[in-house]
């Protein structure tokens, strides 16, 4: 591996290429004329957990059947009690703008026979508010995207290029920053992953739009790229972080062991009327909830989790079979393909599934305007807590956030914009005094810890016995992995593993200074 001897200039440097990413790049390219926007990417143009949106955007679309007071009051619960309220009205009212936006370029969603769009519902919404693409939104959502950005002159987008860190006073003025300081982004390193150089990347104004951290766990919806790249990598930078304890937990995932990332039943499929089960058939919901099967996500989670530590039973199912099959087919293509694939023919077959991590409420933390505690660094989509979540997010509210704070983003650039300059002096990668690493394998290995770790003790119900563990085993794992990190040549996978250890460290902190059980976090201890 090399470091790469020049700086790469760039007005704009957006790191991810989800939701959030791609509709920022659009906008301040599209205004921008003038400038370069790069897009640097960890794998392919489209993956991330944007590809994998089952259920849709949640938005309110007839103000005579919705309002957009009971869209708000649905956030405002679920968030239990943690969401900040006016981020939480600016969100909603946004939304139907940020739309119609998604819309004109180019993204198809589904319509009713009357022409009017068809609004699925999903748990904890009071209305059916649901904009979708059948049962794959966010891949029609990507595709939407990517095409426009093809189209757009001033748009460079690199793939299979991994940011290591941002850049910032640390490696410029090579001085110690802390976290209450006035610091400021200038770019960040980035590891150019099929030629195996590390380049530098200056830039005016830098978007994180990095995602989740899926991989943490065992089992989780996210593909593999959901590593927590863009927490760590802040939080590295001391930028402000908080609510990373609120991990939120799918109830139903397909329980097919062996599969990884998990394959996810979505929740507009128990919008749609499913039923679930336990292992011997009988319903539950009833007894955790009035709303039952269309309850909050953390609610029907701890349910299924508590059914079955007390059954012992491997997981429950999900009965679809007095759904109407032609429209449950047209509706959910992929889910019934899926299921068909392995057996399952959800006209007469219960769908066994189980809980998996799915979402991460908390993150870098962000303004309205998208900003971080770091000058010029932006944020945008699931790296982010911008306030709207709270401890638990609402169905269908991500994609949607994504959209309404890369917006806010790029609109408080239009007036910022050209006062910024083009930072100077960056110092290129230093790759002095690195080797070869002849034992990758023990990357591999301490991957799989992290995830059992988080499993085990970091999971839907904690305990202080159990988070206990969890940080004396990571620090273990830090230990080891900066000696390897500090001396070995760079490769995507062990930055990965730095960010892992150091996200799971900070979900495990912060989930230890929790006095209180709220939405997706619940401890044993504190009931
Ligand atoms: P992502 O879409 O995850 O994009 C992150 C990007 O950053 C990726 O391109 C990744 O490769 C890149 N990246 C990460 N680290 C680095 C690095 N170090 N260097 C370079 N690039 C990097 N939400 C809804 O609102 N509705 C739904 O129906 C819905 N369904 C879902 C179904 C599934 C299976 C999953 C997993 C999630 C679902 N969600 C849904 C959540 C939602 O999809 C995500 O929260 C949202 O897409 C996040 O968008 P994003 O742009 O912030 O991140
Ligand atoms: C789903 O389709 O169940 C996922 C929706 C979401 O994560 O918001």
């Amino acid at each position: 591996m090399n470091a790469e001897k020049k700086i790469n200039k760039t007005d704009f440097l957006v790191i991810g290429s989800g939701i959030a990413g791609l509709s920022f790049a659009l906008k301040v390219a599209k205004h921008f004329k003038d400038s370069l926007v790069t897009i640097i990417t960890k794998t392919e143009k489209d993956e991330c957990n944007t590809k994998y949106a089952q259920g849709g955007i949640a938005t309110v679309w007839d103000e005579t059947v919705d309002s957009f007071e009971q869209h708000i009051q649905d956030t405002l619960i679920a968030g239990d009690g943690i969401c900040d309220e006016e981020i939480v009205r600016m969100v909603v009212k946004d939304a139907p703008e940020r739309l119609n936006e998604l819309i004109e370029w180019g993204t198809n969603f589904d319509k009713a026979k009357n022409g009017d769009y068809s609004l699925g519902r999903e748990g904890g919404h009071s209305q059916d508010r649901i904009l979708h693409h059948k049962d794959i939104t966010g891949a029609e959502i990507e595709r939407a995207l990517i095409e426009q950005i093809e189209n757009t002159e001033n748009i460079n987008f690199l793939t299979y290029h991994y940011a290591i860190d941002l850049i910032t006073e640390h490696q410029v003025k090579k001085k110690e920053t802390k976290r209450k300081e006035k610091i400021t982004c200038f770019g960040a390193y980035v590891l150019d992953s099929k030629k195996n150089i590390v380049k530098t990347f200056a830039s005016k104004v830098t978007m994180l739009a990095t995602g989740g951290n899926g991989q943490v766990y065992v089992t989780t919806t996210n593909p593999v790229v959901a590593t927590g790249d863009g927490i760590a990598m802040a939080y590295r930078a001391k930028a402000e972080v908080s609510d990373v304890e609120f991990i939120q937990f799918h109830p139903t995932a397909l329980y097919n062991p062996g599969e990884y990332p998990a394959f996810l039943i979505s929740e507009a499929v128990r919008g749609e009327g499913a039923i679930l089960r336990d292992y011997e058939g009988n319903r539950f919901m009833h007894k955790y909830d009035e709303r039952e099967e269309l309850a909050s996500r953390d609610i029907v989670a701890r349910a299924i989790d508590r059914e079955l530590k007390q059954s012992g039973a491997p997981h429950v199912y999900l009965d679809c079979t007095h759904i109407d099959y032609t429209a449950f087919k047209k509706h959910f293509p992929n889910i019934t393909e899926k299921c068909m694939s392995l057996g399952i023919d959800v006209r007469k077959d219960f769908i066994p599934v189980s809980p998996a991590q799915h979402y991460i409420c908390g993150g870098v933390n962000i303004n309205k305007k998208a900003k971080t505690s770091i000058k010029n660094l932006y944020a945008s989509g699931e790296v982010t807590r911008s306030g709207l979540h709270g401890a638990n997010r609402l169905a269908s509210n991500s994609l949607l956030e994504g959209l309404v704070f890369s917006h806010r983003a790029y609109d408080n650039l239009t007036k910022r914009f050209h006062k910024i300059e083009m930072p100077k002096n960056i110092p290129v990668w230093n790759d002095s005094g690195v080797k070869k690493n002849m034992e990758k394998v023990l990357i591999t290995h301490d991957k799989n810890e992290v995830k059992t770790i988080m499993s085990n003790y970091v999971g839907i119900v904690r305990s202080n016995e159990r988070l206990l563990r969890a940080e004396r085993r990571l620090r273990g794992l830090y230990e080891d992995n900066k000696r390897l990190y500090d001396h070995s040549e760079l490769s995507s996978d062990l930055c990965e593993l730095r960010n892992l250890i150091t996200t799971s460290y900070l979900i495990t902190q912060f989930s230890k200074n929790r006095k209180e059980n709220k939405g997706g976090f619940y401890s044993a201890d504190l009931v």
